[in-house]
């Protein structure tokens, strides 16, 4: 018998953990806000350095200190000659978020405050995984491609830089802009499954790199960051059957198949993140000459909006705005690293600002205590 007095909460839901002074959501009212600041503001007048300052420093950045900011993010996006070297080692086939998990891990061997676990050294480190997570995504797509690697440009964004380094041209600034949205509105929420595990291995003092890497592992699942590339195979396997988007839907569900892309734990109606993110698709559709992968979307939001009463979370309409940009399919899920990392690090911060073990109990529901133990011959 249990000698907890509290059933348990499948999942956690409705379970406050922790406070925090990073992200407010109001699931209610589909309300999302970094340090108060709400998502759409965000969205419409800030760049993806001045979020994470915002994230990462708990208030805007003076212009200089935006300055400052993007130099170290320069400063810091270079990679040892071995990191290169271990990638291009790596299976050809290997997926590019398994990859970045590795890697990751890899990458605490050349940190210079490898063994420092202080806030100085962590906001540092904050900044150098960023810079990093970025460099390791697109260098490792071009190794696998075959294609050299692309040197980055001082002078550009980390938008911009990220795909720079991933194509090897210059990015439009209608392509830049669009990825600077998509990393804002993904940057941070509030305590996500990713986030959670981030600090549960940062709260036992163990190390920034340790945390982020559970946060990738936690991040891969796709009832999770997953869930764009799962839309995405929706939508190829729609448009290379010819099937009926609405009719293909009704197949999955007639399976008793979940649709990536919709529901949330925390939100009851509209994700505030999905309503840039189905304009962007719907613009960057239009502009690249590819309407369909948002038609296809817009058929089956309705649908199910109407059928399952479900509204599409982040990950739907991000992952035909990816398509369009031009991003590999398998690249969904790390470039939605390359923006989480920036909140994964805010909050391990914050964690380790006012720490305690987070150690919870499970209600045991085995075989009554005592049992006895059988020997071998008897069993
Ligand atoms: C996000 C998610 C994991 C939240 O899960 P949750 O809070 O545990 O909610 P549940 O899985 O218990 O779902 C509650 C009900 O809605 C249904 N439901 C939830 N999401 C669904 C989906 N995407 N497709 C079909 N049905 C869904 C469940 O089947 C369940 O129905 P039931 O009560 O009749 O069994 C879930 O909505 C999901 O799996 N979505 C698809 C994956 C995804 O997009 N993940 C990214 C999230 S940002």
């Amino acid at each position: 018998m249990s000698s907890l007095t509290t059933a348990p909460s499948k999942g956690l839901e409705g379970v406050v953990a922790t406070t925090s002074s990073i992200c407010y959501i109001d699931g209610d009212r589909g309300v999302l806000a970094y340090r108060g600041i709400d998502i759409h503001e965000l969205a419409d007048k800030s760049t993806f350095e001045e979020t994470c300052y915002l994230l990462w420093f708990g208030r805007l950045p003076s212009r200089p200190e935006l300055a400052e900011l993007r130099d170290r993010f320069a400063e810091e996006r270079k990679l040892d000659a071995s990191i290169f070297h271990r990638m291009h080692l790596i299976p050809k086939h290997a997926l590019p978020m398994d990859v970045l998990r590795t890697i990751t891990s890899t990458l605490s061997f050349f940190d210079p405050e490898e063994k420092s676990n202080d806030r100085e050294a962590n906001l540092h480190k904050a900044i150098r995984l960023t810079s990093q997570i970025a460099m390791i995504v697109a260098a490792y797509d071009r190794i696998r491609k075959g294609k050299p690697i692309v040197e980055p440009d001082r002078s550009l964004s980390h938008a911009a830089n990220f795909l720079l380094m991933l194509n090897g041209e210059y990015p439009s600034k209608t392509a830049e802009r669009a990825l600077v949205i998509a990393l804002i509105l993904h940057a941070d929420h509030e305590l996500n499954a990713s986030t959670f595990a981030a600090r549960v291995t940062a709260a036992t003092l163990s190390d920034m790199h340790s945390a982020v890497v559970s946060a990738i592992g936690c991040l891969k699942g796709p009832l999770h960051g997953g869930a764009n590339e799962a839309v995405f195979h929706i939508l190829q396997a729609i448009d290379n059957s010819g099937a009926d988007p609405v009719e293909y839907i009704k197949g999955m569900l007639a399976q008793k198949k979940k649709i990536p892309g919709f529901g949330h734990r925390v939100y009851h109606t509209e994700d505030p993140r999905a309503t840039h993110l189905r304009l962007m698709s719907r613009d960057l559709g239009t502009s690249s000459g590819q309407p369909k992968w948002f038609q296809y979307s817009q058929a089956i939001e309705e649908f199910i909006k109407t059928d399952k009463k479900l509204n599409a979370n982040v990950d739907f309409y991000s992952a035909s705005t990816y398509h369009t940009l031009g991003i590999d399919v398998d690249l969904f899920t790390p470039v939605f690293a390359v923006s989480r990392i920036s909140g994964w690090t805010a909050h391990v911060i914050e964690q380790l600002d006012d720490n305690r073990l987070i150690r919870p109990r499970a209600d045991y529901i085995g075989p009554a205590y005592p049992q006895r133990y059988t020997s071998m011959e008897r069993r």
